[in-house]
């Protein structure tokens, strides 16, 4: 009976994705079958390569994820390399709001740093689907209390919010 009392999320650190979020990533990509997907904050490239996979399978689209850091995307590229997933993917070493492509995707993640979020959607077209990490209250109050609540900006565009673990929405711009 303690498996059910409370469940757990699989984390790798305070900052990669869990795994379960990378699992619902990799199954909207196959099913939404975007023609340019974007991740905005690759870091170590663990939900980077669940997401150059569902491009792999789906056999379509095209897929850049972006990090300011150098030293993320070396080791991502190097992850990527050691499961052959490379060529499906593009990494620049860039911030998210330089990325021109970020303004022409079918398919979001946000995932850079909390109070890039905003403004990502912001930059995004309309009809784009994005989905946004970090949404929780706590996630804010963790993360960034000093910037505006990402719930406020998200209220106003037709999406699910879900407060699990760090919390995630899933809208459409
Ligand atoms: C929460 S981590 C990303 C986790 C990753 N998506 C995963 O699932 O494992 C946030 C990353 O965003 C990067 N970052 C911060 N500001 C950024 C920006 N403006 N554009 C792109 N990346 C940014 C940070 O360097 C950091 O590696």
């Amino acid at each position: 009976m303690d498996k059910l009392e409370k469940p757990k999320w699989t984390e790798f650190d305070g900052t990669s994705s869990e795994l379960e979020m990378s699992e619902l990533l990799y199954g909207l990509v196959r099913m939404l079958k975007p023609k340019l997907l974007v991740e905005t904050g690759t870091y170590k490239g663990f939900t980077t390569a669940w997401l150059a996979d569902a491009i792999k399978e789906n056999n379509y689209g095209e897929f850049i994820s972006c990090d300011i850091n150098e030293e993320y995307i070396t080791l991502a590229q190097k992850y990527l390399s050691s499961l052959e997933l490379s060529k499906f993917v593009e990494l620049r070493c860039i911030s998210s709001y330089l990325v021109e492509e970020l303004k022409e995707a079918d398919f979001i993640y946000s995932d850079s740093d909390y109070q890039c979020r905003a403004k990502e959607i912001e930059l995004a077209k309309k009809g784009c689907i994005i989905v946004i990490h970090d949404t929780s209250l706590e996630s804010w109050k963790r993360y960034s209390p000093t910037s505006k609540y990402l719930g406020d900006t998200l209220a106003t565009y037709d999406g699910l919010t879900f407060d699990v673990s760090r919390g995630f929405s899933i809208i459409r711009k």
